[in-house]
């Protein structure tokens, strides 16, 4: 599961800006003005090219990634868009431009701070432990120094600069249990420094005056190719998934509810929306053909087996092809998933009632503040 590297979590913060225009057809225009992201490679945007670290995945610069809708590589981990994309076209925003790639003089909507590979707790904790073999420097610790940095050259003008701003946390954690795999140090410890780090982050978020946040739960992690095709057949769950990994992410949501639910007493004037991500993926899961898919368990970009995935020879290299129709898959690399997938689980926030508190709760809010 080391391979996991580059598939880090989506740890987005939307930031909007609200206000103007609303169109016609727009579901939700320009409610918000600003969007910032945090997360992994679920919801980086292209801040990883330049990033060292990930290796099983480093040929995200390759086609056959950003086939289906860019028509070219832009660095993202499918063949198209991610949940981030969809959330920001439906409000009306552009694509987040990376953190890295600012240039400074654009006029912005937003930051996408999201890093693949990034884990929830510290580096240095994996430093520490001998689990920093080949693995992503960046944590989602490292992402909120890069938003302060970020706020100073914009002149931060305190609280009320995000009143207008969506902040979407994306999943972040899954990197952090594959980079212990096998290693003595219990489960129970990840989750329990994952989601204090990441608590920390959001607090930190709030103390500044955000007030519109969502945060995505874990997917259940082990209906993903590489799981699969790592763990004993034995280790399944009665969606025919890997029952540990499964458990471990279900586990790690639990916790991570439990102190979403300390920080909305914590901040009563934000909005704090949890994204189950876990339970619209177990959805799909049950009954893929309803949504579009023939295929839930193998890659659509693989050299073949089982899972359509080997890890030594991963999509983007020159001997691996894609799939013919990746809407018709789930899973689009062997960790990453097809913007179909990304498309049905963005719809499934905003629309399916896979939120709580429902996802309309942020513009009711938005609408009623102004
Ligand atoms: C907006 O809706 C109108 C009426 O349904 C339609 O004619 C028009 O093409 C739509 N515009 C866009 C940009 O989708
Ligand atoms: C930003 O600066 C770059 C380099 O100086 C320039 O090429 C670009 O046109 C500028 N963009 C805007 C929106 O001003
Ligand atoms: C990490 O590896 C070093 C060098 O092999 C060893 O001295 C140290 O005890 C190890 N630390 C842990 C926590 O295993
Ligand atoms: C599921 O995870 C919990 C919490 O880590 C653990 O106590 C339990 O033994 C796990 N169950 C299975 C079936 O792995």
């Amino acid at each position: 599961m080391v391979a996991l590297t580059s598939y880090s979590a989506i740890f987005i913060v939307l930031c909007a800006f609200a206000s103007a225009s609303p169109t016609a057809n727009e579901t939700h225009p320009r409610l918000f003005s600003k969007i910032y992201a945090f997360g992994d490679s679920f919801t980086d945007t292209g801040n990883t090219r330049s990033v060292s670290g990930p290796t099983v995945f480093g040929h995200v610069s390759n086609s056959p990634y950003g086939s289906t809708f860019f028509h070219h590589s832009t660095n993202r981990y499918s063949d198209g868009r991610l949940v981030i994309d969809f959330v920001a076209q439906t409000l009306s925003l552009p694509f987040l431009t990376p953190y890295r790639y600012l240039k400074g003089n654009e006029s912005f909507h937003g930051v996408n701070f999201a890093v693949a590979g990034s884990t929830a707790i510290n580096h240095d904790f994996f430093v520490r432990n001998n689990l920093s073999l080949n693995i992503t420097p960046q944590s989602i610790q490292t992402q909120l120094l890069w938003f302060n940095k970020f706020l100073e050259t914009q002149g931060h003008r305190g609280a009320a600069a995000f009143d207008d701003a969506l902040f979407w946390v994306g999943e972040i954690g899954v990197n952090d249990y594959a980079y212990n795999t096998g290693s003595p140090i219990p489960d129970d410890t990840i989750r329990k420094l994952g989601v204090a780090s990441v608590t920390g982050v959001l607090q930190s978020l709030l103390k500044k005056g955000a007030k519109y946040m969502v945060v995505q739960g874990l997917p259940p992690s082990g209906c993903l190719p590489l799981a699969m095709s790592v763990a004993p057949v034995t280790d399944r769950d009665d969606i025919g998934c890997v029952r540990s990994s499964n458990n471990q992410t279900y586990y790690h949501n639990l916790a991570l509810r439990a102190s979403l639910q300390s920080l909305r007493r914590q901040f009563p004037q934000a909005v704090i929306v949890y994204a189950d991500y876990w339970n619209a993926y177990q959805t799909v899961m049950k009954n893929p053909g309803k949504y579009g898919f023939r295929e839930s368990f193998k890659a659509c970009c693989g050299v073949g087996g089982p899972y359509n995935f080997n890890v030594l020879a991963v999509c983007g290299m020159s001997s691996v092809s894609s799939c013919k129709k990746p809407y018709e898959y789930i899973n689009w690399d062997g960790v990453h998933l097809t913007e179909a997938m990304y498309k049905v689980v963005h719809d499934m926030f905003v629309e399916g009632g896979f939120t709580q508190p429902p996802f309309g709760s942020l513009f009711d809010k938005k609408r009623h503040e102004g």
